[in-house]
């Protein structure tokens, strides 16, 4: 999650054990690796997203992994129609009589995008070097800050750190999460200069579930409003 590994070889294991497929979701993850192997080479298949910001990004899209026929196959029946489908689902191939329509669906990535991913790709090694260096200073800075733990992989892991995920520890706070608001002035990570977030002093109570899906309450806390510079 966020670029930092789940138990991926475990979850192999347990999906041969019982026959199961595994799809992993290298979403954030490009690059990332498990014990020295990439994420996205444990599943029987594996998805990646190129949007806006992650760290192999196209702007908008996508790939997948996989070296199951089947699933290239179905996948390719729900990306595409016509001519990669004939192309390439051979005609012995029971999903071949769908050659022609593919699944109705286009969920192909738009051609310019996979040339955007392409290029970038060149680039992706350079990328996570800088993202390795900006977790490395911010998770030595949040060290000896209580109430908060960054999660960091494991020693034989590498994150693609699309995100500094905290754990909060509100055991080692005595009140409020305040310690917690300060960070380096507008991104600047200048040492000794710091900036506080303007927050209400009480949290709004949360707003009853709304939506089928969700999980939590809805809260209406936003977290940072506006930062007031310190002296
Ligand atoms: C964990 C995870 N999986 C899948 C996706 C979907 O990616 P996309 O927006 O490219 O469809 C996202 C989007 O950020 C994501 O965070």
């Amino acid at each position: 999650m966020w670029g930092t590994p789940a138990q991926v070889a475990q979850l192999r294991d347990l999906a041969d054990q019982h026959g199961l497929k595994l799809f992993e979701d290298g979403s954030h993850a490009h690059g990332a690796t498990v014990s020295g192997r990439r994420v996205g080479s444990f599943g029987d298949a594996a998805a990646f997203s190129m949007n806006g910001p992650k760290p192999l990004s196209a702007g908008e899209g996508g790939f997948l992994l996989t070296d199951d026929a089947e699933v290239y196959h179905r996948a390719l029946l729900h990306g595409q129609y016509n001519k990669r489908c004939r192309n390439e689902i051979p005609e012995t191939y029971p999903l071949h009589r769908y050659a022609v329509t593919g699944m109705g669906l286009k969920h192909r990535i738009h051609p310019l995008a996979a040339a955007i991913g392409l290029n970038q790709l060149s680039n992706l090694d350079t990328y996570l070097a800088g993202r390795h260096r900006i977790a490395d200073y911010l998770c030595e800075r949040l060290r000896d800050v209580p109430g908060v733990e960054p999660i960091v992989p494991a020693q034989s892991d590498r994150s693609s750190w699309y995100g500094l995920i905290l754990r909060y520890r509100p055991e080692q706070l005595d009140g409020p999460a305040r310690p917690l608001l300060r960070r380096p002035t507008s991104g600047r990570c200048d040492r000794g200069r710091q900036a506080r977030f303007d927050l209400p002093a009480e949290p709004p109570a949360a707003l009853p579930r709304t939506r089928p899906a969700l999980p939590c309450p809805l809260t209406p806390l936003r977290l940072c409003s506006r930062a007031v510079p310190q002296s």
